[in-house]
């Protein structure tokens, strides 16, 4: 089974293993608590879920155009960066390193869990 290696931000890391072929990076975050944002809900419709895929991106499937147009709309896009609802997750481990932006986005839904300000 691949194992999925989540990066916050901040560093934070959280391992988990999956089955080849059944969910997409958004889907397994969400089931396994990783803070990663979701605005359109999976449906390819903005860039909250932008991630920076460090090792193992030959494996996902390729990018669809309209993910390219999306990902168009993110903040420091990367030639590693992908959306993490368009990635089914293939057969071999990945790194998976939650942008800045995916991370805000979660916050936004998730007010609650917000840091609180110092000072
Ligand atoms: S959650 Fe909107 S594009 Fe992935």
């Amino acid at each position: 089974m691949p194992k999925i290696t989540f990066i916050d931000p901040s560093g934070a890391r959280c391992e988990v293993e999956v089955k080849p072929g059944e969910d997409d990076l958004l889907a397994i975050a969400e089931e396994h608590d990783v803070r990663m944002g979701s605005a359109c809900g999976g449906v390819c419709a903005c860039s909250s879920c932008h991630v920076y895929v460090r090792e193992g991106l030959a494996s996902l499937p390729e990018m669809s155009e309209m993910e390219e147009d999306r990902l168009d709309m993110g903040f420091d896009v990367r030639p590693y960066s992908r959306l993490g609802c368009q990635c089914v997750v293939g057969k071999a481990d990945l790194v998976v390193e939650i942008t800045q932006e995916s991370l805000q986005v979660w916050f936004n839904e998730h007010p609650q869990h917000r840091p609180a300000r110092g000072g």
